[in-house]
């Protein structure tokens, strides 16, 4: 297969984690002779030092014009004066409207092997598989925003259509997994959650009944994640609320830099990216967790390319240099770690050990 991948390094730990993440692609694209072609785009704070524009127009067009978007992260210190006019962040967001990706895929998995990098006790995270499917183009994120000398304001609103999308994609997750749906909200306060709420049960009633749908308010759903996450199998939330209880779920996993997502609307192009930042205190030091990000890939691959075995064989290839100890300082606890580069390095060597190659 040929296939056109943009790659969007950003800022911070970005640079390092995609150029690894990209290595782990080509060494797939090689045993499964597959062509990969990678372009290379600015955006965030690297796209307004050298275009003062987050989102430069050319790399908002070569994302429209690529079969899928791998990004690192975007932001950081040099960019975060709270009266600067154009932030990095404003790029990312734009970035997501302007594909459409309304619905953002963060699944949590703690691996056998690292479970000790997580602060949660072992025995609550065997067996721990969860979706989240965090609305990504609506909510406070998108509504107008005000300030003055004595106020600001920032306006939450979702439409019906802008909840529908997204819940049912989330339902037919559910109907592919295990079943069970929860939505997120925060019925008892925002009006924004009450529609949430009677849209999200009008489509379980109406097209999922074979879907078991439970409604949890968010602040109790933050302690049910780390006190019961057996329980759970998708979860949908809008953009803020999954913004935050995903941050919180890296947790489970043990580690910011093992969480990947997907996001997808109903276009042709997705956008993949690890859930973390871009760790301006580790930057530049080689020592960033490329996990989530060549996670990320194996989205890319299932779900824009329909590469299922490769993408697999990504997934396969993580979980073996996991159980092989291949830590980064943010796994290793006491023991020596990995650099960025020969965590990839890792996972490569696994690829070339388990995975198919072309004839
Ligand atoms: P962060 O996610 O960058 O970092 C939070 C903590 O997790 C830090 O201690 C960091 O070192 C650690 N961490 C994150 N990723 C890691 C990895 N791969 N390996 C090891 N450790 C990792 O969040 P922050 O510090 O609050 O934000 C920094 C900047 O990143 C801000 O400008 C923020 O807006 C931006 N940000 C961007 C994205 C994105 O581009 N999608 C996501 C979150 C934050
Ligand atoms: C994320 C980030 C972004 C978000 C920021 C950088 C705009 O935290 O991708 O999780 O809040 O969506
Ligand atoms: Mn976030």
């Amino acid at each position: 297969m040929q296939a056109d991948i943009a790659v969007l390094p950003g800022d911070g730990i970005g640079p390092e984690v995609t150029a690894v993440a990209v290595s782990v692609l080509k060494s797939v694209a090689r045993r499964h002779g597959h062509q990969f072609e990678f372009g290379q785009h600015d955006i965030g704070g690297v796209a307004i030092d050298r275009h003062g524009d987050p989102l430069p127009p050319a790399t908002l067009r070569a994302c429209q014009q690529a079969d899928a978007v791998l990004l690192g992260a975007v932001g950081g210190p040099k960019w975060s004066d709270p009266n600067a006019r154009i932030r990095p962040e404003q790029g990312l967001l734009a970035l997501r409207r302007g594909l459409g990706l309304y619905a953002n895929l963060r699944p949590v998995r703690p691996h056998a092997a690292a479970l000790n990098a997580s602060p949660i006790k072992p025995h609550l995270l065997t067996g721990v598989d969860i979706m989240v499917v965090r609305e990504l183009t609506g909510g406070i994120y998108f509504g107008d925003k005000t300030r003055d000398a004595d106020s600001a304001s920032d306006l939450c609103s979702y439409s019906v259509v802008e909840i529908e999308r997204v819940v049912r994609s989330a339902f037919q997750l559910a109907r592919q997994r295990r079943g069970y749906l929860v939505s997120v909200d925060k019925a008892n306060v925002l009006e924004t959650s009450r529609l949430w709420r009677d849209v999200t049960s009008r489509i379980g009633r109406d097209e999922f009944a074979d879907v078991r749908l439970e409604h949890v308010l968010v602040d109790a759903m933050a302690m049910h994640l780390l006190s019961k996450p057996r329980e759970f199998d998708v979860i949908v939330t809008e953009n803020m609320f999954g913004d935050i209880l995903t941050d919180e779920a890296s947790m489970l996993a043990g580690s910011l830099g093992l969480l990947p997502s997907a996001s997808l609307g109903d276009g042709k192009v997705g956008l993949y990216e690890p859930i973390h930042g871009s760790a301006p205190d580790i930057a530049g030091k080689g020592i960033a967790n490329p996990y989530a990000t060549i996670l990320s890939c194996a989205m890319l691959l299932r779900h824009s390319l329909g590469l299922y075995e490769e993408a697999d064989c990504i997934e396969r290839a993580v979980d073996g240099a996991l159980n092989a100890q291949a830590f980064t300082a943010d796994l290793a606890g006491g023991a020596r770690p990995l650099s960025t580069q020969a965590a990839g390095q890792a996972v490569i060597e696994q690829i070339q050990a388990r995975c198919y190659v072309a004839e």
